[in-house]
């Protein structure tokens, strides 16, 4: 018995609408968890749309983000973001972001978020203490970056055009796409990952998240 919320899982399925499927991939020794996260998202897409790996057909956003590049299959998006030891990856019928980041990485907060965050951001780290602010500030930073990858723009955007402090009430956030529209994302978390912070942002506000293992 264990109490993981990632459960094994042989056989990939596409999502259901409203539904985002969260697979964390454990790095094995000596491999390069960036080549494994492409693999397994490779492997993960075909699955899901009943192909071989070799079928899959992508292509990129202006922003580098990749996509499926394949008319007449089923909706599917996917992002992926890897840390030294462990890689995720969501995929979803709507355009996803998904980031995570090492728990203990060392940063100096406050220099950091001055130099690139939201002025409401740097005033709500001032006012945390010590470690607490170190947490809170690579919590904030990987909101930011699952926002901007959902919205496939990546860092360029501006990390401080937008404030995303974490709220009780309210895990809304309101971008621009490419053409200054304004786009609303939803901020989520997914279940936790030992020694790692992960943020999910979607554009579906109360999405059923379903938590897998991969297993390399
Ligand atoms: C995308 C980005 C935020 C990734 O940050 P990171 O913390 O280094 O890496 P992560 O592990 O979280 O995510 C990497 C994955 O995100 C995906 N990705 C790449 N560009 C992306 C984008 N614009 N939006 C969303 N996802 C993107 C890829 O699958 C990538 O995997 P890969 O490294 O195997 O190619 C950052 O690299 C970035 O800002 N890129 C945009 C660069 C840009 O604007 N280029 C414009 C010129 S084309």
């Amino acid at each position: 018995m264990t109490d993981d919320p990632y459960i094994p899982a042989d056989r990939p399925t596409l999502p259901a609408d409203g539904e985002i499927h969260v697979w964390r991939i454990d790095n094995a020794p000596d491999e390069d968890i960036r080549r494994l996260a492409r693999m397994v998202s490779r492997e993960l897409l075909a699955a899901c749309l009943s192909c071989a790996t070799d079928e899959l057909r992508l292509s990129h956003g202006p922003h580098g983000k990749p996509r499926l590049a394949m008319p007449g299959a089923p909706p599917l998006a996917w992002n992926l973001s890897h840390g030294p030891d462990v890689a995720v990856v969501a995929l979803s019928t709507t355009e996803v972001g998904i980031d995570i980041e090492n728990r203990n990485r060392q940063v100096d907060a406050l220099r950091l978020a001055r130099r690139y965050f939201h002025e409401h951001e740097i005033a709500w780290l001032a006012e945390c203490d010590g470690d607490d602010r170190r947490l809170a500030f690579l919590r904030l930073w990987t909101r930011k970056e699952a926002l901007l990858k959902c919205l496939g723009h990546g860092l360029a955007y501006g990390l401080g055009r937008f404030s995303c402090i974490p709220a009780h009430d309210d895990n809304a956030v309101i971008l621009e796409d490419g053409n200054r529209r304004p786009v609303t994302l939803y901020l989520h978390d997914p279940a936790p990952v030992t020694g790692a912070i992960i943020s999910l942002a979607t554009p579906i506000e109360s999405p059923r998240l379903r938590h897998y293992l991969w297993h390399t």
